[in-house]
């Protein structure tokens, strides 16, 4: 027996294999239905509005119950990947302009990016904006060039990936190899700490040769991330975006307000535990975020000890990368 699904104003399809989600029927239709999670239930690209026959879909599943009511979605909007039918349905996709209809074409099923947990470093110099007032733009480019080139080593000597220049700052991400979120925290305070230490080469030669100095401060962060190529189809461009990014920056920032070099957040402190050397901690509100971060200055890491056969970690399942 096959059951009728109405798709307002683009097909009506028979069903018979109900135990397809409404994405994968709408697919299967040649419907270019937008999926950014992947069928995941962590976007609301997917999502279609029940015009009749709502007493014919399968209650919300756990996960879509969740993403609903962070939404506020009413009782007829459905995540259609998350969304079963026992009869027939006429529904309405609601994220459907030309512009989305080109993107499902071109990305299929897949998602646009991918979940994962990682570190987050975030860099930048001290009173830029007064030092490139007052010094010739090619001694800025040229200094610029070479504090890049210098600060970057220890980036790149860590595993990091640098994910931008932003003026004077950099963002770089932790972890991507590694898929060890500890790993991830333990190269980015590394890289910090090296960053610094090639800092206090290159200001002997600011000092020496411009009269001038930097400081700069560090932030980092550790927590999930959504990765992957975003941008114009012909300038797409890897990287991480989140809260964690956010928060790795407000950290970076709050370096100025407690007085320090490199900040990290307590969930970076949690997983480094007896290895991080820390100075002083301390409650400060970030820009734009509720409540209150503690955040711990850095002073250094400790070399690990090896762990012994008993204490050793799980091997990590093959990638399915
Ligand atoms: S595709 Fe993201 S929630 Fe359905």
């Amino acid at each position: 027996m096959s059951v009728t699904v109405e798709f307002d104003r683009e097909a009506t399809v028979e069903v018979e294999d109900l135990e397809q989600s409404l994405l994968e029927i709408s697919r299967a239709a040649g419907i270019p239905h937008i999926s950014a999670c992947g069928g995941n239930a962590r976007c609301s690209t997917c999502r279609v509005m029940i015009l009749e026959g709502l007493e014919n879909v399968a209650p919300r599943n756990k996960t879509e119950a969740k993403l609903a009511d962070r939404k506020g979605f009413d009782a007829q909007i459905r995540l259609a990947c998350q969304t079963h039918i026992t009869g027939p349905v006429r529904l309405r996709r609601l994220v459907i302009d030309e512009e989305d209809r080109k993107i499902a074409q071109s990305s299929g099923r897949k998602a646009t990016g991918k979940d994962r947990k990682l570190a987050i470093l975030f860099s930048d110099i001290r009173r830029f904006t007064s030092f490139a007032e007052s010094h010739l733009a090619y001694d800025v480019i040229h200094i610029l060039g070479r504090y890049f080139r210098k600060i970057g080593g220890p980036v790149l000597e860590c595993g990091g990936y640098i994910d931008k220049y932003m003026g004077d700052g950099i963002m770089a991400i932790f972890g991507l190899e590694s898929r060890d979120p500890a790993q991830a925290c333990r190269d980015a305070v590394r890289a910090g700490l090296g960053m610094l230490k090639e800092l206090d080469e290159l200001n002997v030669y600011l000092r020496e040769q411009f009269d001038t100095e930097f400081r700069i401060g560090i932030g980092v962060h550790v927590g999930p991330v959504i990765i992957g190529e975003m941008g114009h189809p012909k300038k797409m461009q890897f990287t991480a975006i989140g809260d964690t990014v956010n928060i790795a920056s407000r950290i970076e920032s709050a370096t100025k307000i407690v007085g320090t070099s490199m900040l990290v957040s307590a969930e970076v402190c949690a997983l480094l535990r007896d290895e991080l050397v820390a100075g002083r901690s301390q409650r400060v509100n970030l820009k734009g975020k509720t409540g209150e971060h503690l955040l711990t200055e850095v002073l250094g890491l400790r070399e690990r000890e090896a762990p012994t056969d008993e204490a050793a970690p799980a091997p990590e399942p093959p990638s399915d990368d």
